[in-house]
């Protein structure tokens, strides 16, 4: 058996080459020592906003801020060489206009070093994923389950279930690849919708709660670790029960601790 040792970070024409050859595996990051494990084993990495609601324990991801976004990125981009990192834009950052939308990706790009932005984008964003591209930021339209919509939508609820829901996302998704996205991630949509739309697709469709036809799948990383907390979505596989895990660790340092037991000599200088 021989290993293979990457020594240099995907790109996106390499996502966007995958498509139709093999299937695309992301996870999320926000930290150095997750996105540093994971890295070898994926080919992108989002620093998701679900940061919010993951590290920080906000109740959405309508509380995600830019500088909070820049600084997960960059310790995501700081401790990978591998996959290719892709930021989620928060909710704020680039609704008013092309041109806030275009100052605030650029901002992200440059001082991260990250390859291409995410954006919740609906046909009526589709014209700034254009400018975007257009301009050099590679941006991939995250449709369907659109939960920076949760107020719009009343919860968060799978899409493309009726006949009307499932037309809009078909629209959505036609709307961004036309003005240039590189790639649509499809969140909680009807299997047979999110199947057709990444059949159809010459572009790269990422599935989460969508169809195992999509070109490539992701998770939260802490969903499939079993550290997402109560609530677990219908479309989580939990691989790991590291919550077990880190409760026993600690409660064995607490128990040494109390009983004086650590630390030993052997974890002190000079003696
Ligand atoms: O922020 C996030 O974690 C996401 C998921 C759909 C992967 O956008």
């Amino acid at each position: 058996m021989s290993t293979h040792i990457p020594t240099r970070r995907l790109t996106i024409p390499d996502l966007a080459a995958m498509k139709g050859r093999q299937k695309i595996v992301a996870l999320t990051a926000y930290s150095a020592p997750i996105a540093r494990l994971i890295d070898p084993l994926l080919d992108f990495i989002l620093v998701g906003d679900s940061t919010a609601m993951v590290a920080y324990g906000r109740r959405s991801t309508l509380a995600m801020r830019l500088e909070e976004t820049i600084s997960h990125t960059r310790a995501v981009m700081n401790s990978t060489e591998h996959a290719c990192v892709i930021a989620d834009m928060p909710f704020g950052s680039y609704q008013a206009s092309p041109e806030q939308a275009f100052r605030n990706c650029a901002q992200v790009l440059a001082e991260t070093g990250c390859d291409a932005v995410k954006l919740e984008s609906n046909l009526a964003l589709a014209p700034t994923v254009a400018f975007l591209v257009e301009r050099g930021i590679p941006v991939m339209a995250h449709v369907g389950l659109m939960p920076q919509f949760v107020n719009v939508m009343g919860g968060y609820k799978a899409q493309g279930l009726t006949e009307t829901s499932a037309a809009t996302i078909v629209e959505d998704a036609r709307a961004n690849f036309a003005a240039g996205a590189f790639g649509l991630l499809l969140e909680g949509v009807a299997e047979p919708l999110a199947r057709r739309i990444s059949e159809q697709s010459a572009q790269p469709c990422i599935g989460i709660g969508a169809s195992p036809a999509c070109d490539g799948q992701i998770l939260v990383t802490e969903d499939l670790l079993g550290l997402g907390g109560q609530r677990k979505p219908r479309f989580v596989k939990q691989y790991a029960d590291l919550a077990a895990v880190i409760r026993v660790a600690c409660a064995r340092y607490a128990n040494d601790v109390r009983q004086g037991e650590f630390p030993e000599l052997a974890h002190c200088y000079g003696s």
